[in-house]
């Protein structure tokens, strides 16, 4: 049988990972500046988590939500002693798009509305609503067109305001640091105007914590950078170092009902393990510390090469924004200095995003290699 080929692949096969290195099956070692998109945070292969992976294994790995399971509320205990959110009501699920679908539903719910606003460059997954209120037509079907999303640039509090005023708004979804966009961010003052027109206006702000969400950006969620208290936020990627799980944190005021929301493999206890197991491992490392401090290391490091235009993002997740297309310089970290990094919708954007163990000899070692490697292509 065939694979459905959907994806353009490197010419890498990756059999082993330890920390923030990669193995091929020739035994090649790569450093790991992407994370696979932003999902590695304690490390490829981190013991704690390896050992309450296979403890709870042999436990048990999976029953249905239709009976207790008390790794549920213990993670709740946590995310919620993480984030300081601990008012909030956690639901999980199994991806990121699972987590903005379930987050755009909750919305329409309660408030009884159904447009989305979303912004410019957004990404927020491939299912049905989350994918509409992606900004890329590419990616939509004409079933998925049938969702009434309008889109915004950041920053326009009139324009917002005059959607919001409409009456017909359910949703108002964002990034705080826009992953596959480009790591652009809102302003302050329009993060408050969100915050506040959302409120006056009854709809939901949803902040999309997907792939900034559980400490890489040095908060432990991006958003939280501001003093707001977004409706909703929705969380996967680092949230199971590999493990697929995602979630969706709910605002105090909105009330839960039977049916709402389902899922038969969201929360099951593998993926309530991995997640405890993630922040034990963040707290005692003191990784959201040390991606804060990392990612300063890695801006000032950035400041001291010509070739490099703009620096955007925060902690560990940062791009790297020169003057021609990156595609080529990608694959020449791969191939011939071992080095992974990310792309994004800006083609002239190299993306960042470590596992937060990352140290700084690795940053060194990239910046180096960075420097040769567009000299190579100059030549
Ligand atoms: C901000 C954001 N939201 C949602 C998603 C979708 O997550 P998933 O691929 O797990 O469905 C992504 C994936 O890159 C993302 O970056």
């Amino acid at each position: 049988m065939k694979l459905f080929d959907v994806y353009p692949l490197y010419d890498v096969t990756p059999v082993r990972a330890k920390d923030v290195y990669v193995y091929d099956e020739k035994g090649t070692e790569y450093l790991d500046l992407y994370g696979g998109h932003a999902v590695i945070s304690i490390g490829h292969g981190q013991e704690r988590y390896l050992e309450r992976l296979s403890h709870q294994m042999h436990q048990i790995g999976f029953y249905s939500n239709a009976v207790q399971n008390p790794l549920q509320q213990e993670l709740a205990n946590a995310i919620g002693g993480h984030s300081c959110c601990h008012d909030y009501q956690l639901f999980m699920c199994s991806s990121g798009a699972e987590a903005n679908e379930n987050a755009l539903k909750l919305a329409s719910f309660v408030t009884g509305k159904k447009r989305i606003i979303a912004f410019h460059n957004a990404f927020h997954g491939r299912t049905s609503a989350a994918v509409a209120a992606t900004d890329n037509a590419n990616i939509n079907a004409p079933l998925n067109l049938q969702q009434e999303v309008t889109f915004l640039p950041f920053n326009d509090e009139k324009a917002l305001e005059t959607e919001l005023k409409k009456g017909d708004v359910c949703a108002v979804i964002f990034e705080a640091i826009q992953g596959v966009g480009g790591l652009d961010e809102p302003s302050e003052d329009f993060v408050y105007a969100m915050d506040r027109l959302c409120k006056v206006y009854n709809s939901c702000l949803i902040a999309d914590e997907v792939q900034a969400g559980f400490s890489r950006t040095g908060t432990f969620f991006a958003y939280q950078e501001y003093r707001i208290e977004p409706h909703i936020i929705t969380m996967a990627k680092g949230m199971g170092n590999g493990f697929p799980v995602g979630g969706i944190l709910v605002h105090p005021d909105i009330e839960a009902k039977y049916g709402m929301l389902g899922t038969t493999f969201g929360g099951n206890h593998l993926a309530c393990s991995a997640s405890l197991a993630v922040l034990d491992v963040l707290k005692e490392k003191e990784l959201q510390k040390h991606a804060k401090e990392l990612g300063e290391y890695f801006i000032q490091s950035a400041k001291k090469i010509p070739a490099v235009k703009q620096i955007k993002g925060r902690g560990l997740m940062l791009g790297l924004e020169f003057d021609f297309e990156v595609g080529p310089l990608r694959k020449e970290l791969i191939y011939q200095h071992h080095i992974f990094t990310g792309g994004s919708s800006n083609k002239k954007l190299l993306r960042i995003l470590p596992p937060l163990t990352v140290e700084k000899k690795h940053i060194d070692f990239f910046f180096t290699k960075l420097e040769e490697a567009i000299n190579t292509l100059k030549a």
